[in-house]
Protein backbone atom coordinates (compact mmCIF):
# COMPACT_ATOMS: atom_id res chain seq x y z
CA UNK A 1 0.00 0.00 0.00
CA UNK A 2 1.19 3.33 -1.20
CA UNK A 3 1.56 6.65 0.97
CA UNK A 4 2.20 9.63 -0.95
CA UNK A 5 2.99 12.83 -0.64
CA UNK A 6 2.22 15.84 -2.94
CA UNK A 7 3.65 19.20 -3.53
CA UNK A 8 2.03 22.16 -4.56
CA UNK A 9 -1.59 20.44 -4.05
CA UNK A 10 -3.49 22.91 -4.70
CA UNK A 11 -2.37 23.96 -7.69
CA UNK A 12 -3.55 23.37 -11.31
CA UNK A 13 -2.52 19.89 -11.46
CA UNK A 14 -2.12 18.33 -8.03
CA UNK A 15 -5.86 19.40 -7.06
CA UNK A 16 -7.03 16.65 -9.48
CA UNK A 17 -4.05 14.33 -9.10
CA UNK A 18 -4.86 13.79 -5.02
CA UNK A 19 -8.40 13.44 -5.41
CA UNK A 20 -7.39 10.54 -7.98
CA UNK A 21 -4.80 8.95 -6.12
CA UNK A 22 -7.23 8.57 -3.03
CA UNK A 23 -9.86 6.56 -5.09
CA UNK A 24 -7.08 4.17 -6.06
CA UNK A 25 -7.38 0.83 -3.93
CA UNK A 26 -3.48 0.36 -3.90
CA UNK A 27 -3.18 3.65 -2.15
CA UNK A 28 -3.36 4.20 1.71
CA UNK A 29 -2.45 7.75 2.32
CA UNK A 30 -2.52 10.91 -0.25
CA UNK A 31 -0.59 14.00 2.07
CA UNK A 32 -1.72 16.98 0.08
CA UNK A 33 0.66 19.75 0.68
CA UNK A 34 0.91 23.23 -0.35
CA UNK A 35 2.54 26.86 0.41
CA UNK A 36 -1.14 27.98 0.40
CA UNK A 37 -3.79 26.76 3.13
CA UNK A 38 -6.26 24.82 2.30
CA UNK A 39 -9.78 26.14 1.48
CA UNK A 40 -13.20 24.57 -0.10
CA UNK A 41 -14.02 24.05 -3.06
CA UNK A 42 -14.64 27.75 -5.25
CA UNK A 43 -14.65 28.96 -8.43
CA UNK A 44 -10.70 28.50 -9.72
CA UNK A 45 -10.34 27.08 -6.50
CA UNK A 46 -9.49 23.54 -5.53
CA UNK A 47 -11.06 20.99 -3.04
CA UNK A 48 -8.54 18.57 -2.09
CA UNK A 49 -11.41 16.55 -0.65
CA UNK A 50 -11.17 14.95 2.90
CA UNK A 51 -7.92 13.97 3.98
CA UNK A 52 -4.55 14.94 5.15
CA UNK A 53 -3.16 18.40 4.50
CA UNK A 54 -0.17 19.90 5.50
CA UNK A 55 1.83 23.74 5.20
CA UNK A 56 5.00 23.02 3.46
CA UNK A 57 7.07 25.40 1.49
CA UNK A 58 9.52 23.15 -0.14
CA UNK A 59 12.02 25.14 -0.44
CA UNK A 60 12.79 24.41 3.43
CA UNK A 61 14.36 20.88 3.21
CA UNK A 62 13.67 20.22 7.48
CA UNK A 63 10.16 20.80 6.62
CA UNK A 64 10.03 18.07 4.08
CA UNK A 65 11.64 15.64 5.77
CA UNK A 66 8.95 16.65 9.05
CA UNK A 67 6.23 15.73 6.54
CA UNK A 68 7.56 12.61 5.20
CA UNK A 69 8.90 10.71 8.11
CA UNK A 70 5.78 11.83 9.80
CA UNK A 71 3.39 9.88 7.26
CA UNK A 72 6.20 7.31 6.44
CA UNK A 73 5.57 8.76 2.92
CA UNK A 74 7.15 6.38 0.07
CA UNK A 75 6.31 8.34 -2.72
CA UNK A 76 6.68 12.19 -3.70
CA UNK A 77 4.65 13.65 -6.37
CA UNK A 78 6.47 17.16 -6.20
CA UNK A 79 4.06 19.53 -8.17
CA UNK A 80 5.32 22.72 -6.47
CA UNK A 81 6.64 25.08 -9.18
CA UNK A 82 6.57 28.45 -10.98
CA UNK A 83 4.95 28.33 -14.47
CA UNK A 84 6.85 30.11 -17.48
CA UNK A 85 5.07 33.13 -18.08
CA UNK A 86 5.78 34.13 -13.61
CA UNK A 87 8.70 32.04 -14.13
CA UNK A 88 10.04 34.88 -16.85
CA UNK A 89 8.63 37.70 -14.36
CA UNK A 90 10.66 36.36 -11.49
CA UNK A 91 13.71 34.27 -12.79
CA UNK A 92 15.61 34.31 -9.39
CA UNK A 93 12.67 32.73 -7.29
CA UNK A 94 11.91 30.48 -10.53
CA UNK A 95 15.50 28.91 -9.74
CA UNK A 96 15.20 28.60 -6.21
CA UNK A 97 11.38 27.31 -6.15
CA UNK A 98 11.52 25.15 -9.16
CA UNK A 99 15.22 23.76 -9.11
CA UNK A 100 15.98 24.38 -5.25
CA UNK A 101 12.92 22.84 -4.31
CA UNK A 102 13.56 19.88 -6.73
CA UNK A 103 16.82 19.11 -4.87
CA UNK A 104 15.72 19.29 -1.71
CA UNK A 105 12.87 16.89 -2.25
CA UNK A 106 15.46 14.47 -3.95
CA UNK A 107 17.68 14.79 -0.77
CA UNK A 108 14.68 13.98 1.47
CA UNK A 109 13.60 10.96 -1.31
CA UNK A 110 17.35 9.73 -0.86
CA UNK A 111 17.31 9.56 2.90
CA UNK A 112 14.35 7.94 3.22
CA UNK A 113 14.18 5.55 0.19
CA UNK A 114 10.45 7.24 -1.26
CA UNK A 115 10.19 7.22 -5.32
CA UNK A 116 9.44 11.15 -7.31
CA UNK A 117 7.52 11.95 -9.72
CA UNK A 118 8.37 15.25 -11.65
CA UNK A 119 6.93 17.38 -13.80
CA UNK A 120 8.60 18.36 -16.36
CA UNK A 121 7.26 20.47 -19.78
CA UNK A 122 7.45 20.57 -23.47
CA UNK A 123 9.42 23.92 -21.74
CA UNK A 124 12.52 21.90 -21.99
CA UNK A 125 12.77 22.20 -25.87
CA UNK A 126 14.45 25.73 -27.59
CA UNK A 127 14.93 27.44 -30.85
CA UNK A 128 17.49 24.93 -32.10
CA UNK A 129 14.91 22.25 -31.12
CA UNK A 130 13.18 20.32 -34.44
CA UNK A 131 9.44 22.02 -33.96
CA UNK A 132 7.58 19.52 -35.67
CA UNK A 133 7.25 16.19 -34.18
CA UNK A 134 9.89 16.75 -31.56
CA UNK A 135 11.14 13.09 -30.59
CA UNK A 136 12.10 12.18 -27.55
CA UNK A 137 15.66 12.43 -27.35
CA UNK A 138 16.46 15.35 -28.92
CA UNK A 139 18.07 19.19 -28.78
CA UNK A 140 17.46 20.37 -25.29
CA UNK A 141 18.03 24.82 -25.13
CA UNK A 142 15.51 26.53 -23.85
CA UNK A 143 16.05 30.30 -23.55
CA UNK A 144 13.46 30.87 -20.66
CA UNK A 145 13.89 30.31 -17.24
CA UNK A 146 11.43 27.32 -16.80
CA UNK A 147 12.86 25.57 -19.46
CA UNK A 148 16.22 25.81 -17.74
CA UNK A 149 15.21 24.44 -14.08
CA UNK A 150 12.88 21.78 -16.14
CA UNK A 151 15.98 21.03 -18.28
CA UNK A 152 18.00 20.55 -14.81
CA UNK A 153 15.31 19.14 -13.31
CA UNK A 154 14.67 16.46 -15.50
CA UNK A 155 18.91 16.28 -15.73
CA UNK A 156 18.93 15.62 -11.67
CA UNK A 157 16.41 13.43 -11.59
CA UNK A 158 18.46 11.07 -13.63
CA UNK A 159 21.09 11.39 -11.44
CA UNK A 160 19.19 10.32 -8.21
CA UNK A 161 17.99 7.33 -10.03
CA UNK A 162 21.57 6.61 -11.45
CA UNK A 163 23.82 7.41 -8.91
CA UNK A 164 21.58 6.76 -5.36
CA UNK A 165 19.01 4.22 -7.29
CA UNK A 166 16.22 6.53 -6.13
CA UNK A 167 13.12 5.57 -8.64
CA UNK A 168 12.56 9.11 -10.17
CA UNK A 169 10.43 9.20 -13.36
CA UNK A 170 8.89 12.32 -15.45
CA UNK A 171 6.62 13.67 -17.86
CA UNK A 172 6.85 16.54 -20.45
CA UNK A 173 3.33 18.09 -20.20
CA UNK A 174 2.29 20.06 -22.96
CA UNK A 175 -0.58 23.10 -21.94
CA UNK A 176 -3.08 21.57 -19.71
CA UNK A 177 -6.54 22.26 -19.79
CA UNK A 178 -9.41 21.61 -17.20
CA UNK A 179 -12.24 23.15 -15.50
CA UNK A 180 -11.46 22.50 -11.82
CA UNK A 181 -8.35 24.66 -10.78
CA UNK A 182 -6.75 27.15 -13.41
CA UNK A 183 -3.41 27.27 -14.54
CA UNK A 184 -1.14 30.17 -13.03
CA UNK A 185 0.85 32.45 -14.63
CA UNK A 186 1.33 29.99 -17.75
CA UNK A 187 2.27 30.38 -21.72
CA UNK A 188 -0.73 27.77 -22.55
CA UNK A 189 -3.03 29.11 -20.07
CA UNK A 190 -5.01 31.02 -22.91
CA UNK A 191 -6.55 27.68 -23.87
CA UNK A 192 -8.11 27.50 -20.24
CA UNK A 193 -9.33 31.51 -20.30
CA UNK A 194 -10.67 30.91 -23.62
CA UNK A 195 -12.87 28.43 -22.13
CA UNK A 196 -14.04 30.10 -19.70
CA UNK A 197 -14.30 33.48 -21.82
CA UNK A 198 -16.29 31.48 -23.88
CA UNK A 199 -18.98 29.99 -21.37
CA UNK A 200 -19.14 33.84 -19.50
CA UNK A 201 -19.27 36.56 -22.20
CA UNK A 202 -18.92 34.45 -25.46
CA UNK A 203 -15.98 36.97 -26.04
CA UNK A 204 -11.79 36.29 -25.75
CA UNK A 205 -8.74 38.23 -25.87
CA UNK A 206 -6.00 36.29 -26.73
CA UNK A 207 -2.66 37.26 -26.22
CA UNK A 208 -1.36 35.07 -28.14
CA UNK A 209 -1.08 35.02 -32.09
CA UNK A 210 -3.81 33.46 -33.86
CA UNK A 211 -1.62 30.35 -35.65
CA UNK A 212 0.21 29.61 -32.63
CA UNK A 213 0.02 26.08 -32.63
CA UNK A 214 1.21 24.01 -29.08
CA UNK A 215 0.99 20.40 -27.48
CA UNK A 216 -2.29 20.01 -25.12
CA UNK A 217 -3.99 17.62 -22.87
CA UNK A 218 -6.88 17.24 -20.94
CA UNK A 219 -6.49 17.13 -17.38
CA UNK A 220 -8.00 13.49 -17.43
CA UNK A 221 -5.41 12.33 -19.00
CA UNK A 222 -2.32 13.87 -17.18
CA UNK A 223 -4.01 12.77 -14.19
CA UNK A 224 -3.56 9.22 -15.82
CA UNK A 225 -0.32 10.01 -17.16
CA UNK A 226 0.80 10.74 -14.15
CA UNK A 227 -0.42 7.81 -12.44
CA UNK A 228 0.25 5.05 -15.08
CA UNK A 229 4.20 6.28 -15.71
CA UNK A 230 4.63 5.95 -11.72
CA UNK A 231 3.17 2.16 -12.09
CA UNK A 232 5.13 1.28 -15.36
CA UNK A 233 6.95 -1.78 -14.88
CA UNK A 234 10.64 -0.33 -14.29
CA UNK A 235 12.01 -3.05 -16.57
CA UNK A 236 10.18 -1.82 -19.43
CA UNK A 237 11.67 1.91 -18.84
CA UNK A 238 14.59 2.76 -21.26
CA UNK A 239 14.09 6.14 -20.42
CA UNK A 240 12.79 8.39 -17.34
CA UNK A 241 13.54 11.97 -16.59
CA UNK A 242 11.30 12.79 -18.70
CA UNK A 243 8.64 11.33 -21.12
CA UNK A 244 7.36 13.79 -23.85
CA UNK A 245 3.49 13.16 -23.84
CA UNK A 246 1.11 14.42 -25.91
CA UNK A 247 -2.92 14.11 -26.78
CA UNK A 248 -3.48 16.93 -29.42
CA UNK A 249 -2.53 20.04 -30.33
CA UNK A 250 -3.91 23.61 -31.99
CA UNK A 251 -3.47 27.07 -32.24
CA UNK A 252 -5.67 29.49 -30.39
CA UNK A 253 -8.13 29.98 -34.16
CA UNK A 254 -8.30 26.39 -34.06
CA UNK A 255 -9.97 25.91 -30.77
CA UNK A 256 -12.23 29.12 -31.38
CA UNK A 257 -13.59 27.26 -34.32
CA UNK A 258 -13.93 24.37 -32.41
CA UNK A 259 -16.28 26.40 -29.41
CA UNK A 260 -17.73 27.68 -31.90
CA UNK A 261 -19.25 24.77 -32.99
CA UNK A 262 -21.06 24.47 -29.39
CA UNK A 263 -21.04 28.52 -28.78
CA UNK A 264 -21.77 29.41 -32.57
CA UNK A 265 -21.48 33.44 -31.23
CA UNK A 266 -18.15 32.95 -29.51
CA UNK A 267 -16.12 36.14 -30.79
CA UNK A 268 -11.90 36.21 -30.25
CA UNK A 269 -9.73 39.19 -30.59
CA UNK A 270 -6.08 39.07 -30.61
CA UNK A 271 -3.95 41.38 -28.13
CA UNK A 272 -0.39 39.92 -28.24
CA UNK A 273 1.88 39.66 -25.24
CA UNK A 274 5.10 39.77 -26.36
CA UNK A 275 6.96 38.23 -23.27
CA UNK A 276 4.21 35.45 -23.95
CA UNK A 277 4.29 34.81 -27.85
CA UNK A 278 8.43 34.60 -27.20
CA UNK A 279 8.08 31.96 -24.86
CA UNK A 280 5.59 30.10 -27.26
CA UNK A 281 7.61 30.63 -30.01
CA UNK A 282 10.24 28.91 -28.64
CA UNK A 283 8.15 25.78 -28.18
CA UNK A 284 7.83 23.04 -30.35
CA UNK A 285 4.47 22.87 -33.37
CA UNK A 286 4.05 19.15 -32.02
CA UNK A 287 5.86 16.35 -29.98
CA UNK A 288 6.65 13.13 -30.54
CA UNK A 289 5.63 10.65 -27.57
CA UNK A 290 6.62 7.01 -29.04
CA UNK A 291 8.66 6.28 -26.01
CA UNK A 292 5.80 6.46 -23.47
CA UNK A 293 3.72 4.30 -25.95
CA UNK A 294 6.09 1.89 -26.43
CA UNK A 295 7.84 2.28 -22.99
CA UNK A 296 4.44 1.88 -20.30
CA UNK A 297 1.69 1.89 -23.17
CA UNK A 298 0.49 5.61 -22.94
CA UNK A 299 -2.67 6.14 -24.95
CA UNK A 300 -4.45 9.43 -24.23
CA UNK A 301 -8.45 9.35 -24.31
CA UNK A 302 -9.18 12.87 -25.07
CA UNK A 303 -8.79 14.45 -28.55
CA UNK A 304 -10.35 18.08 -29.29
CA UNK A 305 -13.66 17.59 -30.06
CA UNK A 306 -14.47 15.47 -27.00
CA UNK A 307 -11.83 18.01 -24.45
CA UNK A 308 -14.17 20.94 -26.03
CA UNK A 309 -17.84 19.01 -25.53
CA UNK A 310 -16.28 17.94 -21.97
CA UNK A 311 -14.83 21.63 -21.07
CA UNK A 312 -18.06 22.95 -21.80
CA UNK A 313 -20.90 21.28 -20.18
CA UNK A 314 -18.50 21.13 -17.33
CA UNK A 315 -17.82 25.09 -17.20
CA UNK A 316 -21.61 25.82 -17.98
CA UNK A 317 -22.56 23.49 -14.82
CA UNK A 318 -19.75 25.36 -12.85
CA UNK A 319 -20.59 28.92 -13.45
CA UNK A 320 -24.45 28.43 -14.05
CA UNK A 321 -24.51 29.86 -17.05
CA UNK A 322 -26.76 27.92 -19.84
CA UNK A 323 -24.60 29.47 -22.66
CA UNK A 324 -26.47 27.97 -25.44
CA UNK A 325 -30.02 28.99 -24.12
CA UNK A 326 -28.91 32.96 -24.17
CA UNK A 327 -29.25 35.00 -27.25
CA UNK A 328 -26.64 37.00 -28.72
N1 LIG B 1 1.84 24.87 -19.38
C1 LIG B 1 3.14 25.35 -19.05
C2 LIG B 1 3.27 26.81 -19.22
O1 LIG B 1 2.63 27.34 -20.08
C3 LIG B 1 4.18 24.67 -19.89
O2 LIG B 1 4.51 23.46 -19.38
O3 LIG B 1 4.03 27.40 -18.52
Amino acid sequence: MKRILVTGALGQIGSELVAALRRRPEVELVVASDIKMMRRSAEGGADTGVGAFEYLDCTNQRRIEQVVTKHCIDTIYHLAALLSAVAEERPQVAWDVNLGGLYRVLEVARQNRCAVFFPSSIGVFGPGTPRDQTPQDTIQRPTTMYGVTKVAGELVCDYYHFRFGIDTRGLRFPGIISHVAVPGGGTTDYAVEMFYNAVRNRRYTCFLEPDTRLDMMYMPDSIKAAIEVMEADAERLVHRNAFNVTAMNFTPQELATEIREHVPNFRIEYQVDPVRQAIADSWPHSIEDSAARSEWDWDPEHDLASMTRDMLENLERKLRVAVREQGD
